[in-house]
């Protein structure tokens, strides 16, 4: 790092905009090493005797004039700000300004993709385009003239209406566009170049008719149908749903190559990383069709709850995104499976954000203090932010949650607001007190619900003792508002009729066999009533609330519910806890030199879940896939690498040799029903079931031809992948083969050569740091590709348990020296991919060493960014 200490950004230091910036007139005369910006504010002083501070970085002054008259001398450069002294109540500024857009390569900003122009201005890159108050609660009207060359440059978009275009000399001409919605900077966005575009109209409910555009690089038309289809969909569940209606006559979508995120919710004009527009079947899994949907949808959510209802400050980010994924949420749980989708979310948010929350870079969901903004776009404030969200959504119900979003619509519309506003508006409409809410955003850590049940066969009273914890806080522990929603079974497996006391704050299902408990106090009990023997706990359905559950269930409990309970959630949880036990067992046994032992409660618990032919072949494939390497390692202090691998690897194998013929017949069956590819729940759950039986199969040698064959039939991405990384995984003589007609095949395919990329990043061969190294050389390998970054370094660092962790530290050596190079290219990227040495605590000494100077290297360089200095200085202060 260089001598001075970035600084640090509190919530507690928040003040009030003293300017207000009414309208923006912006020209950009685009050319790729000196763009001109002549930005021309109207500026209003709300409160006098302080002077005008605008954000502004990288950027090459020429000229400022105030109401026309030269002040440029008069201001004050600070290499972050321009400021001014002005003491007139309203006046007209105008900057001009020069950047180039060639040499960026932080992506922020204006930049260039594939030969054209493209703007990312969330959180704070607005101020590398220009002079501006860059903070979400400035709200102005925004006028933009693009004046390019026209050969380069035939597409010409910003946001809202396009109001002027016209010709220029020189081979050059223009467009102007006009928003009429107030916004802040940050959703801004300009668009230039030689795009091409399908598409489509939309009538909205009440009437109007809205042209729908997707532009793309010419050679990708033919892979924006589900995109388009993607976002119609969207607009009507968005409609029907919440009563949602869009409000611009053209919504346009833009995919680009070169992009930090997933996309971007600009007004009008989302930009979108083009991972998440373009699919074909053959070039597209099931899993990326999925992701469009869910993306496309999310940006198109965001206009009303982003867009026209924004954020106060930085800090309130999970206002819009915890807000903003709840609904992206609940869109793909209704056009697919509710049940499919609340278990994958919930392992997703166990796998990414349970870690990140008990790590150093730890935060509650709505941050209280930051040094670079764009480190706090994380799992905590968008995976945990939406389950805060839903946890009122499972108090009040649909309907009260309703009530609550029209209220904040009618309050806020226009605004930029606060956590505290949205908690309010959910409060006020259903005349209920949520201000314990409150503890769930400024308290960090995954919290424990510890339950405990006692039978009383004389009252024949069942009571459920709960006790919530957190892990150590920065403030004095607040006890959480956690709806539990239980049932009680029968020892056949049976729903009990539910009582509770009369003073209890229940609400009951119509059955009167669910409840939902508001569990308020730090400890506090349940008492049902009239139960007639002792029964088994359903807890949590639905995943209730984010919390680890602690409940000591018998093995034989765990059964019953995998087996009988009511709710899927349950039902999976239950078969993976039995399976988690399983492990923990061996891999003590593992530790201690003894032999691996599977029970036969597992494997007849495997047998009855794989051959149940009434249950959903999507739900029967996430039970019988194991608990993920990480979830494993979650569950304890110290990770052991090699016996989480170990023991997780045997385990499939024994069950794969255990079912071999069961598997094969289900792999039969489901192969065979196989038709053209559709994007349908049913056919993408038949394919999931079938490709997790080719994934048990494949860990026995004699099966290597059935992956080999499933590979060279090229069906449809979804199933090429499969197999190929099932190949991937193994030694076996004809891997490089595969791998490399896969790579003939889809060279010129970017986001293909992604997963090519991917799978080898990701193998568990045992050279796999050797097969990196190679990758980062070989010519299709770009630093500046973000896309292609995270196939290599992300997954390596992210899914390479043995590769990463290797123990002679080489894995981890690799790595930083990675991280550091990139550093000087994208440090948004960077931080990114440094994050997996955050979690050094969890390993042994051995590697603690290691990934401590790994880290303190990355520390010790020249010129760090803001963005890696922010992850490596917080881990390595713990
Ligand atoms: N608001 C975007 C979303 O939909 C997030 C985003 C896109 C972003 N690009 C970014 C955040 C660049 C920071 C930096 O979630
Ligand atoms: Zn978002």
């Amino acid at each position: 790092m260089s001598s001075v200490t970035p600084s640090i950004h509190y919530l507690s230091d928040y003040t009030p905009p003293v300017f207000d910036i009414e309208s923006v007139y912006l020209e950009f005369e685009l050319n790729p090493s000196h763009t001109k910006v002549t930005n021309t504010m109207q500026v209003r002083c709300i409160q006098s005797g302080q002077p005008l501070v605008l954000d502004g970085e990288q950027l090459d002054l020429k000229q400022v004039l105030l109401d026309g008259e030269d002040v440029t001398e008069d201001c004050l450069l600070t290499g972050e700000s321009l400021s001014l002294h002005v003491s007139k109540p309203q006046f007209e500024l105008k900057i001009v300004t020069q950047i180039a857009p060639q040499s960026n390569t932080s992506l922020e900003g204006l930049y260039r993709t594939s030969g054209n122009y493209c703007t990312q201005c969330e959180a704070e890159g607005f101020r590398k385009i220009t002079f501006f108050l860059d903070r979400p609660d400035v709200l102005s009207f925004f006028t933009t003239k693009i004046v390019a060359d026209k050969q380069d440059n035939a597409v010409l978009l910003s946001n809202g209406n396009l109001i002027e275009t016209g010709e220029l000399a020189d081979n050059r001409h223009y467009a102007i566009w006009e928003d009429p919605y107030r916004k802040p900077s940050y959703l801004f966005a300009l668009v230039a170049g030689n795009l091409k575009h399908i598409e489509d109209h939309y009538i909205t409910a009440d009437g109007r008719k809205v042209a729908l555009r997707i532009y793309v690089e010419p050679q990708n038309l033919d892979k924006c149908q589900h995109a388009m289809d993607s976002l119609k969909r969207s607009m009507k569940w968005d409609e029907e749903r919440f009563g949602l209606i869009y409000d611009l006559d053209i919504y346009m979508i833009v995919a680009v190559d070169d992009f930090n995120m997933g996309a971007m919710e600009n007004k009008g004009l989302n930009v979108f990383n083009s991972k998440f527009v373009l699919a074909k079947p053959d070039t597209a899994t099931d899993v990326d069709y999925e992701g469009i949907e869910a993306v496309i949808g999310h940006e198109y959510f965001h206009n009303w709850t982003g867009n026209r209802v924004t954020c106060r400050d930085w800090f309130q980010l999970t206002l819009k995104e915890g807000l903003t994924v709840f609904r992206d949420q609940e869109f793909t749980a209704d056009m697919l499976s509710p049940a499919v989708k609340r278990i994958e979310d919930v392992k997703r948010l166990r796998n990414n954000q349970f870690p990140e929350d008990s790590g150093p870079m730890a935060h509650p969901i709505q941050p209280q203090s930051y040094i670079e903004m764009n480190n706090f776009y994380t799992m905590t404030v968008y995976e945990k932010g939406a389950e805060v969200v839903r946890l009122y959504h499972t108090l009040l119900g649909e309907t009260g949650f309703q009530k609550g979003m029209k209220l904040y619509f009618e309050r806020h519309d226009g605004q930029a607001v606060t956590v505290e506003d949205f908690r309010n508006a959910m409060a006020d409409a259903n005349q209920v007190d949520l201000s314990q809410m409150h503890h769930w955003y400024i308290q960090s850590g995954t919290p424990t619900l510890e339950v405990k049940g006692h039978y009383d066969p004389f009252a024949q009273t069942y009571t459920l003792h709960c006790q919530q914890s957190l892990p150590d806080q920065a403030v004095a522990f607040q006890p959480l508002l956690i709806p539990i929603k239980v049932g009680l079974l029968s020892k056949e497996g049976k729903e009990l009729t539910l009582k509770v006391a009369e003073s209890t704050q229940v609400e009951m299902n119509t059955q009167q066999t669910q409840a939902l408990l508001w569990m308020q106090e730090g400890s506090q009990s349940f008492t049902f009533e009239n139960v007639p023997e002792p029964p088994t706990p359903s807890l949590l359905r639905g995943f209730s609330a984010p919390v680890h559950l602690q409940y000591d269930y018998a093995d034989q409990d765990l059964s019953l519910l995998s087996r009988a309970d009511s709710d899927s959630f349950v039902r999976w949880e239950s078969f993976q806890t039995l399976a988690l036990n399983e492990i923990k067992r061996n891999i003590k046994r593992h530790e201690k030199d003894q032999p691996l032992e599977l029970s036969t409660a597992l494997i007849e618990a495997f047998g009855s879940v794989l051959l149940d032919s009434e249950a959903d072949p999507a739900l029967i494939a996430l039970t019988i896939s194991m608990p993920d390497l990480t979830y494993i390692g979650e569950q304890f202090e110290v990770i052991n690498v090699d016996a989480v691998y170990e023991v997780q690897r045997w385990l499939r194998a024994q069950l794969a040799l255990t079912y071999q013929s069961e598997l094969q017949e289900m792999y039969g069956k489901l192969a065979g029903v196989q038709q053209a590819y559709r994007y349908h729940k049913t056919d993408i759950a038949q394919r999931m079931l079938k490709n997790v039986c080719l994934r048990y199969l494949m860990l026995l040698e004699s099966q290597f031809e059935l992956g080999q064959q499933q590979f060279q039939s090229q069906q449809n991405m979804t199933d090429v992948l499969a197999a190929l990384e099932t190949i991937a995984h193994t030694d076996h003589a004809q891997r490089d083969g595969c791998l490399q007609s896969f790579y003939e095949t889809w060279q010129h395919d970017p986001l293909v050569l992604d997963k090519w990329f991917a799978l080898q990043s990701g193998s568990h061969h045992l050279h796999a740091l050797e097969h990196v190294q190679a990758l980062v050389e070989h010519k299709d390998f770009k630093y500046e590709n973000p896309n292609r970054v995270r196939s290599v370094l992300g997954v390596f660092g992210r899914v390479n348990l043995l590769g990463f962790h290797r123990a002679d530290g080489r894995g981890y050596e690799f790595l930083a020296n990675q991280v550091i190079k990139l550093d000087g290219i994208n440090p948004q990227v960077a931080a990114r991919i440094v994050a997996p040495f955050t979690h050094w605590q969890r390993y042994d000494q051995q590697r603690q060493a290691f990934m401590k100077s790994a880290l303190q290297k990355i520390l010790s360089v020249d010129s760090l960014s803001k963005d890696v200095y922010e992850i490596v200085s917080k881990s390595l202060a713990e």
